[in-house]
């Protein structure tokens, strides 16, 4: 079933060429403004899902045949179709998941920034070498690709999360199964043309469209699976951790997070509150790296929250195109609900709400799935301190010294992403020390990832070798050759 408005795109798998769907179509909603259909999409069955494991064990052959050197010439002529497709990447991220404009156009830009990482990083992978028991003989590792690699990701960057998988799973010679999230189609078939288009054989790159519940299990249950790669909810990130285990893939899991941000009485006030408001409402608070929580000094607590809410009611939310957007919807309605739920317990709990506090649904953004940018006063316990909202929603809540702040950082299960406002060095060094996050920050925002450094967390955050910088241990095995001549 293809919709009979010839404007709005069918988007098809990619299973050894593009194809059609036995399963069923859906169709797919701009978070924006629901009434509108921005694609059609043939969502895959298990029956894909087999397909598209028994075409990648082909193409990893083909493709990790390839010399590294020229799997790197590859991704570089990527990134430049990536970059000269920039407004049509862009706009498929807005429609898709609501980003506004300038989020989307950032996120398009990591996105090529890291491919040419990555095609420059391969050049680097390689192993060491070591002496063996005589003269005449020598060890040394060298890295080979795993095979068959399922990625499995998230909507919240539908394009940046997916290509630096893809990115480093194919520049180490695998083959690569992408499955994107449902509500992430247009950004997902882009990027896969992207590398079609520069040849990557089609038998080394599947995109398996669909449920994760429907096409997940036939994937990871699979013994014809090398890898996975996840990022996502920590509650299907176990799942996929345990199944993988079962049956002996290797696997990483970057999952949910309950990051904070602490305000010593010596912050740049000002520089807390800029951040806090990039990192807690940027992207409509859909990062699993967000500030949720801001962990404020007693001395400065009501001046930081005056200067803090003064700045959210300067925030302007709305459709992702119109000019002067800074927030915009969340990505779907099962978005919206979930993290209404969350909120509306946070209050029964007794957060006090100082700013916002709902959804917005009053003319035309009461079409679409819109939360307002929210401020919670609450104590250390409960829904606003413990759980991760996924909404654009800040909880502030009061310490009296660093040690009582530090414990507070890591009084939650999650262990993504920490920061700390001061211009003291022994609180910065403390605290790095002292969190049990897998990234901290100093005077920046919890946000961010870079290409060339690990990104991972502790805890319920992650599971397994970190990503990004980490890349090339994750995504090769290594061999130990032993040489006598
Ligand atoms: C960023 O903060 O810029 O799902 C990247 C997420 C993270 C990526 C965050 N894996 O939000």
């Amino acid at each position: 079933m293809t919709t009979s408005n010839p404007d709005i795109p069918f988007i098809r798998q990619h299973i050894d060429g593009w194809c059609e769907s036995e399963g069923e179509t859906v169709l797919l909603r701009d978070p924006a403004d629901a009434r509108q259909v921005r694609a059609s999409v043939s969502s895959g069955s298990p029956v894909d899902a087999k397909r598209s494991v028994a075409v990648a064990r082909r193409g990893a052959v083909e493709w990790g045949q390839r010399p590294a050197f020229e799997r790197g010439d590859v991704l570089r002529r990527a990134a430049d179709l990536m970059e000269s497709r920039q407004d049509s990447l862009v706009l498929g991220i807005v429609h898709e998941m609501g980003k506004p404009l300038g989020e989307a156009t950032a996120e398009v830009r990591r996105t090529v920034d890291m491919t040419r990482h990555f095609a420059g990083a391969v050049k680097h992978a390689e192993g060491a070498s070591h002496r063996l028991g005589s003269d005449k003989e020598q060890a040394w590792t060298i890295r080979v690709p795993l095979g068959v690699v399922v990625a499995i990701t998230p909507w919240n960057f539908p394009l940046m999360i997916p290509n630096w998988k893809i990115a480093s799973a194919l520049v180490h010679g695998n083959a690569v199964i992408f499955k994107p999230a449902e509500s992430a189609p247009l950004s997902a078939a882009a990027l896969t043309q992207c590398y079609l288009d520069v040849g990557v054989p089609a038998a080394a790159l599947s995109l398996l469209l669909g449920r994760g519940p429907v096409v997940g299990p036939t994937l990871v249950e699979s013994t014809d699976v090398d890898a996975v790669t996840f990022t996502g909810s920590t509650q299907v990130g176990r799942m996929i951790v345990a199944e993988s285990a079962r049956t002996g893939k290797k696997v990483q899991a970057e999952m949910g997070g309950k990051n904070a941000v602490v305000v010593m009485p010596d912050a740049h006030l000002d520089d807390a509150v800029a951040s806090v408001v990039l990192a807690g409402f940027g992207t409509s608070g859909q990062r699993c790296t967000s500030s949720s929580r801001v962990l404020v000094h007693e001395e400065v607590r009501e001046e930081f929250t005056d200067r803090l809410v003064h700045a959210t009611k300067a925030l302007v939310t709305g459709p992702g195109l119109r000019p002067g957007v800074t927030v915009g919807p969340l990505a779907s309605q099962q978005a919206m609900e979930g993290a209404l739920r969350l909120l509306e317990k946070a209050i029964s709990e007794g957060a006090e709400v100082v700013v916002g506090g709902g959804r917005l649904t009053s003319g035309e953004l009461g079409h679409g799935y819109f939360i307002e940018p929210t401020i919670l006063n609450a104590d250390s316990t409960g829904t606003a301190f413990c759980e991760e909202l996924f909404g654009p929603v800040v909880s502030v809540h009061q310490f009296t010294d660093l040690d009582q702040a530090i414990e507070m950082n890591n009084a939650v299960r999650y262990g993504l992403s920490a920061a700390i406002y001061t211009n003291n060095l022994t609180s910065a060094h403390r605290f790095i020390r002292e969190v049990d996050t897998g990234m901290v920050h100093v005077n920046r925002p919890t946000v961010g990832a870079e290409a060339h450094l690990p990104f991972g967390g502790a805890k319920e955050s992650a599971y397994g070798i970190a990503e990004l910088g980490a890349s090339a241990d994750f995504f090769t095995r290594t061999r130990s050759a032993h040489v006598r001549w």
